[in-house]
């Protein structure tokens, strides 16, 4: 029992339950006028652009992206633009100096219209590149798209390695088993005829290996076990091609919290422990170190968003209390996909009531469509209410749908106290107007 439920009055001027440091906005304030997050009520949010929205706080991002660049350098953080993509994120990821992965011609183009600088740019799959800073092979096939075009360019490139026992995933997403992705294995004659094809091809210019391990990766066994696998490829590569590596990438995946029963990965530490198992392992294999970089996308926006949702209908029955609301699937599959958790908190009204076990679905009447699972919220919630749901900020957005033909919600940054719309509600003129028989 906590002090709050001994005095009902306290509860308004205390975080809410569930308002957990890690799991919320680094601006987020609960004071008179409910939950802000960047100096700006999530009520007048929803006043003025509705609901469901995401809002995405910009402190929150910049200090990500802070953290990460003094624990690896600016240069070796290259943020994967699937986790969340805009022309004002885009901005604050130019402004901190990092790099930027993209996996589509669409994400492409948008970083040159955002004037992203195109060498800061590692490209992934089968997007038209020219001139971008190094480009990720993972096949023969890769290697036919670059070289075989009308206007060949010379092009710095990166071979994508499937080290053995990749890393697990301890919550949220499955793993990633290295027989459904493309790559190649850390050992073995596929290795050599690519690594053969590449530096006998004087347009390539073999500067890096990369891996990817998997998602939601809190411990940092599985990169420790890729570091070690990367060097002994190293070693073979200058003995048996004579090619220096000079930089491995050890993806993304680092776990982010979004609910009390999750962790984060700490970056500090692991970058800490990544820098020495690397320069153990290149001492041991006799390996001029090379540079280490990382791709995290969901480390860098997954706690800066939030998500608003409108009650619609509330049912009771054995103490447990079940919640409909506005939206649901369309704009968060991640609970269908992976069983993702999420918690939730009742904002814009002080409540004195007691919390029970609370489950939140969505509106589209699917199996899967439930948000938030048994999770305390005050048992009096009522049509109309809102409800945020923090941890939102990766893979929502970029996951959106039009399921039940529903437009797609608002991205919403708020800063300093203004709210400023990154990409604008889809409305339904939007998403009829594409149905043209
Ligand atoms: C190749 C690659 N790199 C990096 C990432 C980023 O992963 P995360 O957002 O979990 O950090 C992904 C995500 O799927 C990926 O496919």
């Amino acid at each position: 029992m906590t002090l709050a439920d001994v005095i009902p009055s306290l509860r308004s001027s205390l975080p809410p339950r569930g308002l957990d440091r890690e799991l919320w906005p680094l601006t987020t304030e609960h004071g008179r006028g409910g939950i802000s997050v960047g100096g700006v009520p999530l009520m007048e949010i929803e006043q003025e652009y509705g609901t469901p929205a995401y809002v995405l706080d910009e402190a929150d991002v910049r200090e990500r992206c802070a953290a990460y660049c003094a624990a690896f350098g600016p240069a070796q953080v290259v943020y994967a633009a699937k986790a969340l993509l805009s022309r004002g994120l885009l901005r604050w990821i130019d402004e901190a100096g990092m790099g930027l992965a993209v996996y589509s011609t669409g994400q492409w183009q948008l970083a040159l219209a955002a004037g992203f600088p195109a060498e800061r740019v590692v490209v992934h799959g089968d997007v038209d590149a020219r001139g971008a800073g190094r480009v990720v092979i993972e096949s023969a096939a890769d290697i036919a798209r670059l070289t075989c075009t009308r206007r060949p360019q010379r092009q710095k490139v990166m071979l994508r390695l499937l080290p053995a026992q990749l890393g697990f995933a301890k919550a949220g997403l499955p793993a990633c088993p290295s027989q459904d992705r493309f790559g190649v294995p850390t050992d073995g004659a596929e290795l050599a005829e690519l690594v053969e094809e590449i530096t006998s091809n004087p347009l390539l210019d073999l500067v890096g290996l990369d891996v990817y391990l998997g998602s939601q990766l809190a411990q940092f066994g599985g990169y420790e076990h890729a570091i070690t696998q990367l060097v002994a490829a190293c070693a073979d590569l200058r003995r048996s091609h004579g090619v220096h590596i000079e930089e491995i990438n050890l993806g993304g995946g680092f776990a982010v919290a979004h609910t009390g029963q999750e962790t984060t990965l700490p970056v500090d530490p692991f970058a800490a422990r990544m820098r020495r198992v690397l320069a153990l392992a290149c001492d041991r294999a006799s390996v001029q170190p090379p540079r280490l970089s990382v791709t995290p996308g969901r480390a860098i926006v997954a706690r800066a968003g939030v998500a608003l949702y409108r009650v619609l209908a509330v049912r009771h029955e054995q103490g447990h209390q079940l919640v409909a609301v506005d939206g649901g699937l369309s704009d968060n599959p991640r609970p269908a996909l992976y069983g993702a958790r999420y918690t939730a908190v009742l904002v814009g009204r002080p409540s004195t009531a007691a919390t029970v076990p609370t489950t939140v679905v969505g509106r589209h009447d699917e199996a899967g469509d439930v948000l938030v699972r048994d999770e305390p919220l005050p048992d009096d919630l009522r049509p109309g209410d809102l409800i945020a749901v923090p941890g939102c900020g990766a893979y929502h957005f970029p996951l959106a749908s039009n399921y039940d033909l529903v437009g797609r919600p608002p991205l919403i940054a708020v800063r300093d106290g203004q709210a400023r719309v990154l990409v604008r509600r889809e409305t339904l003129d939007d998403v009829l107007r594409r149905d043209e028989a």
